[in-house]
């Protein structure tokens, strides 16, 4: 397995290109399921989930090509012949549920793999199948896989309430929704970019929505959508892992695409932590010229709150506050795994439930470390930028999901990393 080695190297000054997000290309891609036109899309990222959904694409039929280096992906379904997604597959990336509602929506049957467990939390899927059946879905759990039927072979419309906010669920009923018989009203939906960038993909493909990004999204079902091209979101947490660079190390970055409306919760925290962001022509420019960071308090919450995806590199950076800082994880039961591994680069931090106290230190110190889920081996690369001596972060097979190039982007700015390669 490769590791990543850092070396604190004191400020970093340079530009970061941002990728396109892959939470918005892992719900874009199952689209294609939707149509028996192609769908192109542009600006998608490089990474490992990526190449996993299209494994389970292919797996079913479809047709997935990564063209120019892996920034277009050409997808096409007219000729879809298994309708199992198998847990061979399914468990490698939770984000396959999302081929269960563009399947069902298409030909009326479908058996998915249930996800399974999770380092980050128990994350049911019982919102999905709840929405689906509110749209005449008949679902059979057996064996560890959802067997879904759509009597008389097509959803119909529904009015739904989410309980509580999902970005998979919603993703799931808006994907279905676009070819249910009648119309769909999804109440405290997710407002996610993400979602917003889906429902604009599907509206290219010819579907009909409004409301996305309000909490609540209105879908006229229609007989068939067509084939479209459509430009991947940037990702706005890669972007905000980037913008934690000269916050924590020091120095000034330009992150090339980004936008402050995708962070602004996140913004208004660095701010009040003393770092300046300002918009450029080109993206976010981000800068911390002297001392310390001042504390501050964190609560994840769903778009447009605090994202949880950046929770952990936000306490990367808290370690070495001016003060006391309390950060509290609102979304997932067990997302603190990466409070141990900054404890041993010399961090104080207390965890309690879903609260940790970070007291501020001078400085971190290198250390070997083990990154345990994908926001957490980021957050490790940051803390080790600071760090005085060598940081080695091990299993970063958990980063290559989510980010592409991360040591030729740091070291551009002049940051001392480097992969190991593992046997
Ligand atoms: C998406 O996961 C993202 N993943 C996650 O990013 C992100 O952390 C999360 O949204 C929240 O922003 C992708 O988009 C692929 P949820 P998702 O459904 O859709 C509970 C990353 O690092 N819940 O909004 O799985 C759930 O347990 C990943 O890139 C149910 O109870 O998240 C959680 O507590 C990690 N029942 C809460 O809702 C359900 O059916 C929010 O989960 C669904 C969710």
């Amino acid at each position: 397995m490769d590791s990543i080695l850092v070396k604190g190297n004191g400020p970093l000054k340079g530009e970061i290109p941002i990728a396109g997000a892959k939470n918005a290309c892992l719900t874009l891609m199952p689209a294609t399921l939707l149509s028996e036109e192609p769908l192109t899309l542009t600006n998608a990222p490089r990474l490992s989930d990526i190449a996993t959904m299209t494994q389970l694409l292919q797996s079913l039929g479809a047709e997935v090509a990564a063209l120019q280096d892996g920034l277009v992906l050409a997808l096409s379904s007219h000729a879809i012949d298994n309708h199992r997604a198998d847990y061979d597959i399914v468990r490698k990336m939770r984000a396959s549920i999302l081929v269960l509602g563009p399947m069902l929506a298409r030909d009326g049957h479908a058996v998915v793999s249930l996800p399974g467990g999770c380092a980050i939390g128990a994350r049911p899927v019982d919102l999905h199948l709840k929405a689906l059946e509110a749209m005449g879905a008949d679902l059979d759990l057996r064996d560890g896989y959802v067997h879904a039927k759509a009597p008389g072979g097509r959803l119909k419309g529904a009015v739904f309430e989410f309980p509580l906010v999902s970005v998979g669920a919603t993703e799931n009923a808006l994907l279905a929704a676009t070819l249910a018989k009648g119309t769909t009203v999804l109440k405290n939906a997710a407002r996610e970019p993400e979602i917003v960038d889906l429902a604009r993909c599907l509206r290219r493909m010819g579907a009909q929505i409004e409301g996305e990004g309000s909490g609540t999204i209105t879908i006229q079902g229609v007989d068939r959508l067509h084939g479209a091209t459509h430009p991947v979101v940037t990702d706005r947490i890669e972007l905000g892992t980037y913008m934690l660079v000269p916050a924590i190390a020091g120095g000034e970055v330009e992150c090339l695409g980004g936008r402050l409306e995708l962070v602004g919760a996140f913004a208004e925290k660095l701010d009040a932590a003393g770092v300046s962001v300002t918009e450029t022509a080109r993206g976010l420019k981000v800068s911390r010229k002297n001392g310390r960071v001042r504390a501050v308090d964190v609560t994840t919450e769903p778009f447009p709150g605090f994202p949880t995806d950046l929770q952990a590199q936000m306490m990367a950076l808290l370690c070495t506050a001016e003060g006391t800082s309390v950060l509290e994880e609102k979304i997932f039961e067990n997302r603190f795994m990466h409070a141990p591994e900054l404890m041993r680069m010399g961090a104080r931090i207390d965890v309690r439930g879903g609260t940790a106290t970070v007291t501020g230190v001078e400085k971190l110190r290198g250390a070997p470390v083990m990154a345990t889920d994908l926001r957490a081996s980021v957050s490790l690369i940051l803390a080790g930028l600071a760090a005085e001596g060598e940081t080695v972060v091990s299993r970063v097979y958990h980063l290559d999901r989510g980010y592409e190039r991360v040591e030729e982007k740091l070291s551009a700015c002049g940051a001392r990393i480097e992969r190991i390669r593992g046997n």
